[in-house]
């Protein structure tokens, strides 16, 4: 079996590389066995290889934080699932050919969803759903500002905002995706800069944007909280420019703007297991239907790992990056 492993940490596409590794064998009791179909390379995974994760596991390591599987075995009480079916792993560790994990930490993907969608589909459209509930009690009509706005969270958090009547102001930094997030349902698509919130109050037309979401960080968390009126709260969930946030005193002291950060695993945590299993059926449902879609911008084998990685590096890339550990998709 093939899997990735980190044995440093560095430069992701130096550290990791595909290797031979023993079977996972046999499922045991409580416990299920799939063949992984597909897995994305997130920013975070990146920057696990690089040792700059939250999470820094001992040495040789294998990244992952999702995949989309197809079950080959079961074992004993394990009830609700069966051989075929198709399953998303709460767990990491999924840059690799075949998983065996507790039933309890896979959640089964009905059928019809695409399966590079249901890949993507562990992370990224829970993030956005949350930082669209969780911070802010928006309504209907009401403002919120994010930038990193073509990244796969931006895209969905102008789709799921859409669909709730909220209008959004989406901050990135090449001007050839406006047409696209548009499209999307994207009411402003403006380009990041020192004058960012002139531009974006001019745009609103004055209306309070109450709730800004920041993943590049650094000074462009303080462009953010320049936009949110006064007793908003800005979000910060990503720091696309590996700096960690700057908040003016005059928004913070003067104007009651908030600074609060956002992780998908704390947000989960404070569901219970059969809401977090209801979001994720409501998001495979949205993922089914095309509401929601990640764009995909290319797909190796997992033999060509450092391509993948390189590729998934690379600015103004159109989507994301899939790895099929067992060949093309069905
Ligand atoms: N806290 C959590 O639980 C959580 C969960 C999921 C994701 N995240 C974070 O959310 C962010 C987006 O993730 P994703 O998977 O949606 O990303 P993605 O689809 O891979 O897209 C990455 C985006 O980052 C932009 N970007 C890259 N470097 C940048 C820089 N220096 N300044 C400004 N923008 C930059 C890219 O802009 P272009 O389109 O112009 O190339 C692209 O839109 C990441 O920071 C990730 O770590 C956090």
């Amino acid at each position: 079996m093939k899997r990735v492993e980190i044995n440093a940490y560095g430069a992701p596409e130096e550290v990791a590389a595909c290797v031979e590794a023993p079977d996972v064998g046999a499922p045991g009791p409580g416990e299920i066995v799939f063949d992984v179909l597909a897995f994305p390379i997130n920013p975070a995974d990146l920057s696990m290889c690089r040792g700059s994760y939250r999470l820094a596991p001992s040495l040789p390591a294998t990244p992952g934080a999702e995949c989309i599987g197809r079950i080959t075995a079961v074992g004993a009480g394990v009830g609700d699932l069966k051989p075929g079916d198709l399953v998303i792993n709460l767990q990491r560790e999924n840059w690799a050919q075949r998983r065996r994990i507790k039933a309890a930490d896979a959640v089964p993907v009905p059928g019809g969803v695409d399966l590079a969608q249901a890949a993507m589909l562990r992370i990224n459209p829970p993030t956005a759903q949350l930082l669209i509930e969780d911070h802010v009690a928006l309504k209907s009509g009401d403002w919120l500002i994010q930038n990193v706005a073509n990244s796969a969270v931006g895209r969905h958090i102008i789709v799921l905002a859409h669909s709730r009547g909220i209008r959004t102001v989406n901050v990135v930094r090449r001007s050839d995706v406006d047409d696209t997030l548009k499209g999307l349902g994207a009411d402003i698509v403006i380009a990041d800069g020192a004058d960012l919130a002139i531009r974006a109050r001019e745009a609103v037309g004055g209306a309070p944007i109450r709730l800004g979401i920041d993943a590049v960080a650094g000074d462009a968390t303080k462009r953010i909280a320049e936009c949110v009126a006064d007793d908003g709260v800005v979000v910060s969930y990503g720091s696309m420019s590996g700096e960690d946030c700057v908040m003016s005193r005059a928004a913070m002291g003067m104007r009651g703007v908030g600074l609060v950060g956002f992780m998908l695993g704390h947000g989960l945590a404070k569901r219970s297991p059969e809401a977090v299993r209801a979001l994720y059926a409501e998001l495979a449902g949205k993922l089914r239907d095309g509401a929601l879609r990640a764009p995909v911008d290319s797909t190796y084998p997992i033999d060509d790992i450092k391509a993948a990685i390189t590729q998934a590096q690379r600015g103004g890339r159109n989507g994301k990056v899939l790895v099929l550990p067992n060949g093309p998709l069905a």
